[in-house]
């Protein structure tokens, strides 16, 4: 007989479907989730569950069980810390002015060529467990601080040991492109990031560049897609239009870019490519909110136009130190003006769109991986509601409960 568990008890049940032009969220109520093989079985009514049928039966005592959030945008392989920048950017200098004088980026990257490779996925594996205990089930983990052959590997080698070991959703993406090391110029460093591209195509799923004034030129961002195509890299995806509007958008979209991230400089322009290419629109309240800017992107006329959304933390420690899907919807219903669905869309279903996974994840649809998660409450809207608070109470990948770890003293 095949191992059929049964969580029922199940108040309210979230799942998303991908529909025609929008996707949409359905709710059902006083249900039961049959999971099967670590993947959605279906949904019955509570009332049908036959005690006799399944091979294990769990309580979930009326409460809210969504599909799991999906993190789409992480930079979460680094060493070191950044709380130093808090004062420095306090005092008035910019984000962009710390990266300037030798910090910033540089300084994650100096920390992260000096980590081992173990002490490096320890860390990593501690972020993840941290996510997932706070109800995320899918990741993209970039490379990026590195800035040399060795470090950008061994950070790509980290993220493929956390995809094997942990066995949950990882995308991971090359970010060669982020900054140019010290003592190198960004043309004479994007030449080295050209010529080595292809040892990099076993490592990672894809490219990404930080498409930015004083970083990487539309220029750049053009000649690294066509090159990371030719190469056979399936995923481009990119940072642009985020401190200031270079046009990186409209390119990327027309390079064929499965996301384009940031957007708080997109324009009308960058909207109608967005919705004319069917690239997904990535968006991280969270660095807005740390960094205390003031812009953000235009998210109800992307909206409006049809274009698809996705959040995400952009864990990384300079511009979103944060681990929690849970705060990026509540800034997402803050910052956007966004409904609780809306935000719970994107970072379900739309995360897995960016990623390419939204078959097999992001809709707790019968088929799918049951990657879900259980709250304290029995109605979603409490996590936007009361603000701040942790309403996971329980994380599920593939059907198996994810163990709370005891939180490190360090991470
Ligand atoms: O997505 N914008 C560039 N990269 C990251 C930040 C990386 C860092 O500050 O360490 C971002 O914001
Ligand atoms: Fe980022």
């Amino acid at each position: 007989m095949e191992k059929v568990t049964c969580f029922r008890n199940i108040g309210e049940l979230i799942q998303v479907q991908p529909g025609g032009e929008t996707p949409k969220l359905v709710k059902k109520t006083r249900c039961a989730l049959l999971v099967s093989q670590g993947k959605v079985d279906k949904v019955i009514r509570d009332s049908e569950v036959n005690h006799h049928d399944f091979f294990r039966e769990v309580d979930l005592e009326g409460r809210s069980v969504l599909p799991g959030l999906v993190d789409c945008h992480t930079h979460l392989i680094y060493a070191g810390d950044r709380k130093d920048e808090m004062e420095q950017r306090m005092a008035g200098t910019s984000y962009m002015d710390i990266l300037k004088n030798g910090g910033g980026i540089l300084s994650t990257v100096k920390a992260t060529r000096q980590a081992t490779e173990d002490d490096l996925y320890e860390m990593a594996r501690q972020r993840v467990l941290r996510m997932m205990t706070l109800g995320t089930t899918a990741f993209e983990i970039k490379s990026g601080y590195g800035l040399d052959l060795d470090t950008e590997k061994k950070m790509l080698r980290v993220g493929q040991r956390l995809r094997k070991n942990l066995q949950v959703p990882i995308t991971l993406t090359y970010l060669g492109a982020h900054t140019a090391p010290k003592g190198k110029t960004i043309d004479q460093y994007f030449e080295f990031v050209m010529e080595h591209l292809p040892e990099f195509r076993h490592l990672a799923d894809g490219v990404d560049i930080f498409c930015e004034r004083d970083v990487f030129t539309v220029a750049h961002l053009r000649r690294l897609f066509l090159h990371a195509k030719l190469v056979g890299f399936h995923q481009l995806r990119a940072h642009v239009e985020e401190l200031s509007h270079q046009g990186g958008c409209y390119n990327a979209a027309r390079l064929g870019a499965i996301s384009c991230d940031h957007l708080e400089h997109g324009t009308p322009h960058d909207i109608r490519a967005l919705e004319l290419s069917g690239t997904t629109a990535v968006l991280m309240p969270g660095v807005t909110f740390f960094l205390g800017g003031k812009k953000t992107p235009p998210v109800h006329a992307m909206i409006e136009a049809g274009v698809h959304l996705a959040l995400a933390t952009d864990c990384n420690p300079g511009s979103s130190p944060s681990y929690n899907m849970q705060t990026v919807l509540g800034l997402a219903q803050s910052l956007y003006q966004i409904t609780p669905e809306q935000a719970l869309i994107a970072a379900t279903h739309g995360s897995a769109r960016a990623l390419d996974g939204h078959k097999n994840y992001g809709g707790l649809l019968p088929g799918q991986r049951a990657d879900f998660i259980v709250l304290k409450t029995n109605d979603y809207r409490d996590m936007f509601y009361c603000f701040g608070e942790n309403f996971v109470d329980q994380t599920y990948s593939a059907g198996k409960k994810v163990k709370g770890k005891k939180d490190p003293v360090s991470f």
